[in-house]
């Protein structure tokens, strides 16, 4: 079905493609979980933890997404609300007894910034996650615990190391429990996943270069379901439209039955250039696997294609990371596969120098 001229099964001419290596920092993954896990047991200094009545993560795109890899997999547990704030202006609730990540790969990023210095400014518990910039010298300059990072990475390649040191505080200040050892799990569990996802892992045997390869020519609609499955899709769909350079969308069940099921009625044509790919887990609770499937008969006719893809994964953070990695190398392989270095993002610092030389 591929419209693509590139082999991805030819080695060779994947890494000229891919010439910033987005493949081999994937590979890495299961690597960068575990030293995430030693980031977020460091000697870092934490806020005290008494008295914490909700805890922030502030943070824009590839930053941004650590809150809600961080809230969905710890819903079911953690005593006190998370927030997730991906803006410019920091909720009310937020005061001095809200715990604050403010998560930012660069360091610079204003949205981030701006939040900080209300934080700052309301003497909320604040902690940064940051390779550097302004965010690093704010945490110097007040004394303030840092995650440091390292350099060197897109902000979306490096999310293992900015939201696994936020769960390990909230284990280390008592917030949640046994997160540590299951994400620990987890890059065992990816580590096998890295051999059948690897480029030298032929496209019949390979999962994610054969959706790849069925998704070129076509714009991917993603749909989770409520909780981990919900953040797995919206990753999909970031890094559809980073690494691949495509338009992408995402929804989850139960909330999408109550209008998008009903707007893929018109439009035909469109419709019928979209490949649905469905997240799903086992067990799945009884009433979404009964809305997925007659969701699924009522629009099969309105879209060109619908894949199914199941979470592995024994709880909610293998299932995330599960299908997180699922998605990164499918996103790469379908750059690939069109011709694309996955690595640059050049509208996103076009974006950035042009709002840099208009502050106003
Ligand atoms: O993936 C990207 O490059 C972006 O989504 C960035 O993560 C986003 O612009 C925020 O920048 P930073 O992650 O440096 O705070």
């Amino acid at each position: 079905m591929s419209k693509s001229d590139v082999d991805l099964d030819d080695v060779e001419q994947l890494a000229e493609i891919d010439a910033s290596g987005m493949l081999g920092v994937l590979e890495r993954f299961p690597e960068q979980l575990r030293e995430a896990l030693e980031i977020g047991r460091s000697e870092v200094g934490l806020p005290e933890a008494g008295g914490i009545s909700s805890a922030v993560v502030l943070g824009m795109g590839g930053s941004g997404i650590s809150g809600a890899a961080v809230a969905a997999p710890s819903a079911h547990e953690i005593k006190v609300p998370v927030l997730t704030v991906n803006g410019y202006r920091l909720p009310a609730l937020v005061d001095e007894n809200s715990l604050v990540f403010a998560v930012s790969y660069s360091g610079n990023t204003e949205e981030t910034l701006a939040c900080v210095d209300q934080a700052l400014s309301r003497n909320a518990r604040l902690v940064a996650v940051t390779s550097g910039g302004r965010l690093a010298e704010i945490a110097a300059e007040r004394d303030l615990p840092l995650f440091k990072v390292p350099v060197g990475y897109q902000p979306r390649a490096a999310l293992g190391y900015l939201f696994i040191p936020i769960l390990a505080s909230l284990e280390r200040m008592g917030l949640i429990s046994g997160m540590v050892r299951k994400v620990s799990a987890a890059a065992d569990m990816l580590e096998e996943r890295s051999r059948e996802y690897s480029v030298r892992t032929p496209l019949d045997d390979n999962p994610t270069k054969r959706l790849a390869s069925d998704l070129v020519g076509y714009l991917p609609v993603i749909y989770g379901s409520e909780g981990p499955l919900a953040v797995a899709a919206m990753r999909w769909k970031t890094q559809f439209n980073e690494n691949s350079k495509v338009p992408a969308f995402y929804h989850w069940f139960p909330e999408l039955n109550h209008n998008e099921t009903v707007g893929w009625q018109h439009l035909e044509e469109i419709g019928s250039k979209c490949h649905l790919i469905v997240l799903r887990e086992k067990p799945e609770q009884s009433r979404i696997r009964k809305r997925i499937e007659i969701t699924m008969d009522l629009i099969k006719d309105s879209v060109g294609h619908i894949t199914q893809v199941c979470a592995r994964g024994d709880n909610p953070i293998e299932v995330l990371l599960d299908l997180i990695y699922f998605g990164d190398f499918t996103s790469v392989y379908l750059a690939l596969a069109l011709g694309q270095d996955p690595t640059p993002v050049t509208r996103i610092e076009e974006l950035k120098r042009r709002l840099a030389a208009d502050p106003g």
